[in-house]
């Protein structure tokens, strides 16, 4: 079925191509459910204006007799329920997107399933939209679900809105009714910002106000709904804004040719024209607007071209040019809106990649605000973010990049994230500002340096990173080992989970979120440590990959040692040295690693030990080997480094 709707309106594009539609395409998304009359809605569309193919509205015919609905008439629904069936069955929920052109105009309308549970393939449809049309069921007046779609279009940057409310038949053409539903929603939406708000009372199924006035609503004085897609104005958008120019490339196939390639995200550029190089601010004018097809006088938001500055610039990939008189904000914390998309939860503290523009740089959230509840656009506690929830974050980025406020730019102000485990999408990021106190911080430049400290010590600085279920023997042999350094006049300090728990940290638990603040704290600590020349010995379950990489990335390279204890589960329940294990078992303790929630062992650790039964001493002792070995300590004979264990 939705293969037929789409190839009926792919054969009349072509059809009507020369009949050159004034208005430039409209992109529409629409947002309800099939309970509210969506998909009859997109098939009387189709039907009246003649884009399904004869033989298939025989089959739709015989289809209606069939299964469908409404009696001997036409269910327009069956064209395109196809799709809400597969997704009821799971097999797809990405956005549909049907091509569809009348005499005036043509459209690409963005088809997304309505309940929550899609709200990230809502808002993937959302940000390409110009105008979202909200359907309504007059019978059942404003309901929740109509309120989250217009919270979601309005975030994701839709100026447009059309309230349709449909089935008005089945109120008998209440004029009244049609009313409270649009003053309801005004109310709702009055914070929104919409640009234009449309009401029109519809009947999909009969076509009242479809592409035809109704003589059934002599009261509604407004437009009907083709009339109004056909001509209403959305070019104020990409190419009246400032140029911005996101280099995806560095293009040099000779000496005496240095391009840059990408993508005109906003605004236009003409040979002469001014630029700055967002981050450094280094100024140029544009030279040639070089294509394959030949030079260009102008180039437009949407145009992939090549730019040859006037002067040698030093710019690389990921940088952003851009109009010197309306420059975009370069900042590394900023606050924005994350729709999360992933079926793990976000986790404050940890480190994701951030993709914006044809850049892509180390982030992390270092605040979750408040969720928001998309149903009444209220804001709640929370502490991290599920799949389809929407939340108000601040982030940092390890490196300053240049954007705009996704209000001014849905181009510069929109982002990824990307779980750098799994190289999933995690969420996508609507930039509301830069955060300002980020910008009066300066570095400040310190006389003695870490290797001095270090020296004045005879040793390198370095972390041992001991990682390891509870009860596996990370403390133990991080005591012993620290004792047996003591003994060489090493200079160490120990961090130890129990004891940073009760100072430093003694306001987080253990849930994920917490465990991943811990150690992002901890690797903070670490890095302090060794910038004072000390060997810092760290005992922490430390359960997650993400932050063990985290700590190793903030440490010089080479100063992370990461030590797997590899205690099989079974020994550390048997040990059980604090009974929490026990308790774990019980149910009396929750989160508790490696019985209700997961320990993932290091894949490449410097070392490993613990196993086949070896002792805390034998375990020591090899640290200790590989500290000489690597140079950290000096070798001292008649202390007995045993090499051999
Ligand atoms: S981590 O996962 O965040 O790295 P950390 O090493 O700081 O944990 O603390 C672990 C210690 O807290 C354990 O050795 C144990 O004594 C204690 N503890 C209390 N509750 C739990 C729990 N639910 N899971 C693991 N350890 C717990």
């Amino acid at each position: 079925m939705l293969e037929l709707a789409q190839a009926s309106s792919k054969a009349s594009l072509a059809t009507q191509a020369e009949q050159a539609p004034a208005l430039a395409t409209l992109r529409l998304i629409t947002c309800g459910s099939v309970d509210d009359g969506k998909s009859t809605l997109i098939g009387r569309l189709l039907f009246e204006q003649s884009l399904i193919l004869d033989d298939q509205l025989a089959a739709l015919e015989r289809d209606s007799r069939r299964h469908g609905t409404d009696g001997e008439n036409i269910d327009f629904a069956l064209l395109v329920d196809g799709l809400e069936a597969e997704r009821e069955q799971g097999i797809t929920i990405d956005v549909a997107y049907r091509y569809v052109s009348t005499k005036r105009r043509s459209f690409i309308i963005a088809d997304t399933p309505g309940h929550e549970q899609y709200t990230r393939n809502m808002a993937t449809a959302a940000s390409s939209a110009d105008l979202a049309i909200l359907l309504v069921d007059a019978r059942k007046g404003l309901l929740t679900q109509t309120c989250r779609h217009a919270a979601i279009v309005s975030m994701l940057g839709i100026r447009h809105v059309v309230l349709a409310v449909n089935k008005i038949d089945l109120t008998g053409f209440d004029a009244e009714g049609f009313a409270k539903i649009v003053a309801d929603f005004r109310a709702f939406a009055e914070p929104l910002g919409f640009k234009t708000l449309v009401p029109i009372p519809i009947s999909a199924r009969h076509g009242d106000n479809v592409s035809q006035r109704s003589a059934n609503t002599p009261w509604h004085r407004g437009p009907v709904l083709l009339e109004h897609l056909e001509s209403i104005e959305v070019a104020e958008d990409n190419s009246g804004q400032p140029f911005r120019f996101a280099v995806q490339w560095v293009n040099r196939p000779h000496l005496d040719f240095r391009g840059f390639s990408g993508e005109i995200s906003s605004g236009s550029v003409r040979p002469g024209d001014e630029i700055v190089a967002a981050g450094s601010g280094r100024a140029s004018r544009v030279a040639r607007i070089v294509t394959a097809d030949g030079d260009l006088p102008i180039a437009e938001a949407g145009d992939a071209v090549t730019l040859t500055l006037a002067d040698e610039l030093d710019i690389a990939r990921g940088d952003v040019l851009c109009d010197p008189k309306h420059r975009p904000e370069v900042s590394d914390q900023f606050s924005a809106n994350l729709i999360w998309m992933s079926d793990d939860k976000l986790l404050p503290g940890r480190s994701y990649l951030m993709k914006a523009g044809a850049r892509t740089v180390p982030v992390t959230v270092t605040e979750l605000k408040h969720r928001i509840d998309v149903n009444t656009l209220g804001e709640l506690p929370a502490r991290t973010l599920s799949l389809n929830e929407v939340g108000l974050c601040n982030l940092a980025t390890t490196t300053p990049i240049a954007f705009d406020p996704y209000k001014a730019n849905r181009s510069t102000g929109a982002f990824i994230l990307i779980d750098r485990a799994t190289n999933a999408t995690a969420a996508a990021g609507l930039i509301l500002h830069g955060l300002r106190r980020a910008t009066n911080i300066h570095r400040q430049g310190l006389n003695i340096a870490k290797i001095d400290r270090a020296r004045l010590k005879n040793q390198k600085a370095a972390a041992l990173w001991f990682t390891g279920l509870s009860g596996s023997g990370k403390s133990t042999i991080a005591n012993l080992v620290e004792s047996r350094l003591y003994g060489r006049g090493v200079h160490t300090v120990l961090l130890d989970g129990d004891n940073v728990r009760h100072g430093l940290n003694k306001d987080l638990g253990f849930t994920e979120v917490d465990r991943v603040e811990n150690i992002r704290r901890v690797g903070e600590v670490t890095k302090l440590m060794t910038e004072a020349g000390l060997i810092a010995l760290c005992a922490f379950i430390s359960p997650f990959r993400a932050e063990r990489r985290l700590v190793r990335e903030l440490l010089d390279e080479g100063e992370f040692i990461e030590i797997f204890v590899d205690a099989p589960i079974e020994d550390c329940i048997a040990r059980d040295p604090k009974g929490l294990y026990k308790k774990a078992i019980a149910g009396e303790i929750k989160n508790f690693t490696g019985i209700d929630q997961s320990y993932e062992p290091p894949q490449d650790p410097e070392l490993i030990v613990g196993r086949d039964g070896q002792t805390a001493e034998q375990a020591a002792a090899k640290i200790i080997a590989l500290l000489v070995e690597r140079g950290f300590i000096d070798k001292i004979d008649d202390l007995g480094d045993d090499w051999s264990i």
